[in-house]
């Protein structure tokens, strides 16, 4: 059996794609999550999809003694770490709560991480941390910033993190900016599920999709862009999961810190992602054009040469595959 990894939020989108993964791979995963913004069935369905068991503990991180338990009960070799708040326009409504949640959070699992000698960890960051300056496309090296509470986590986690390898430089710290995940697994089990009216542009369209929300407001259609909309670096979450399993060997085998982008490195307008999953779905979808969302830029998406270098990882996806397994999952979930 490979090393054992503990998955914080690996109930989530992002982190049950990643422990299928994981398990596929024939790693040992322990799951916690306190089931904040994921649904218990998850647990099982990930059981279902890879045919293997793995330990599961529903806790938050801001208990440290909660945390503290599963290191004395698993000997856990790296952390992938997902577990936060994630909803940039809920974040500037709630700001304590969200520095509260990801900030405090991740200082008591890197806590429980010391006090057990584990010193590896993949950290779930953002394309958010690039902020309003940066030229496209975006490289690791820029400058970070945030316009938002919660980038501002993602920055603030990122620096932390770099402050713990200062200070030990045992350390081995992969820091994954993710630009815009979407679609699902194949088998359709699992996807994104936001509790509420999703904010991210793929979950909203497919309610409208399923006939729960009338139609999609396109937030603006005035931007230097090719057709007016927002540009956005989608990336297949199954893709996402390979690059954290890629990450994951990297801080096995080295210490230090690496930022990585994982996108594929090619934007596509919201008009692009609308006309894929009407192929998907087959049906023309209702739209209006509303007025710019507040925070939004008109393009970001990724550099993807560090990603190729260091771990030999790059997205093998398309669109029309991303929407086209979303829509496989959503058909049968929403
Ligand atoms: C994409 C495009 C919108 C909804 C955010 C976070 C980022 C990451 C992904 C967590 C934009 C447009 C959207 C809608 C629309 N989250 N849109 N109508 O804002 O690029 O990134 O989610 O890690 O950190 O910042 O994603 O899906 O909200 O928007 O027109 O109902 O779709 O304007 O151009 P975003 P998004």
């Amino acid at each position: 059996m490979k090393e054992t990894i503990l998955v914080t939020g690996g109930a989530g989108f992002i982190g049950s794609h990643t422990a299928v993964e994981l398990l596929d791979s024939g790693y040992s995963v322990v799951i916690v999550d306190n089931f904040s913004n994921s649904k218990p069935e998850v647990l099982d369905k990930i059981r279902q999809i890879t045919g293997k068991d793995f330990k599961f503990y529903e806790e938050d991180l801001l208990n440290l003694d909660g945390i503290s338990k599963i290191f004395d009960e698993n000997k856990i070799d790296a952390v992938i770490h997902f577990a936060g708040l994630k909803a940039v326009g809920e974040s500037v409504e709630k700001p304590v709560e969200y520095y509260h949640n990801n900030i405090t959070g991740s200082l008591m699992l890197i806590k429980a991480m010391k006090k057990h000698g584990c010193k590896k960890i993949v950290f779930s960051s953002s394309a958010t941390v690039y902020g309003v300056n940066n030229p496209v496309p975006f490289v690791e090296d820029m400058p970070t910033s945030a316009t938002n509470p919660y980038g501002y986590t993602k920055v603030m986690i990122e620096q932390i993190l770099r402050d713990v390898y200062v200070s030990d430089n045992e350390w081995s710290v992969s820091l994954l900016r993710y630009f815009n995940p979407i679609g699902a697994h194949k088998s359709g089990l699992i996807g994104e599920d936001p509790n509420g009216i999703p904010n991210n542009l793929l979950p909203y369209i497919g309610k409208v999709a399923v006939g729960q929300l009338p139609q999609l407001n396109v937030f603006g259609d005035d931007y230097v862009t090719p057709d007016g909309t927002g540009v956005r670096d989608y990336i297949h979450v199954c893709d996402l999961a390979s690059g954290h399993l890629c990450a994951l060997k990297y801080v096995l085998e080295h210490n230090g810190v690496e930022a990585v982008n994982l996108g594929t490195g090619k934007g596509s307008s919201v008009f692009d992602v609308l006309h894929s999953f009407e192929k998907a779905c087959g049906k023309e979808l209702p739209y209006e054009i509303k007025p710019r969302r507040a925070g939004d830029i008109a393009t970001c998406y990724a550099n993807t040469d560090k990603a190729k270098r260091l771990f030999g990882w790059e997205a093998k996806y398309f669109l029309d595959e991303m929407t086209a397994d979303g829509w496989n999952f959503i058909k049968n979930n929403f």
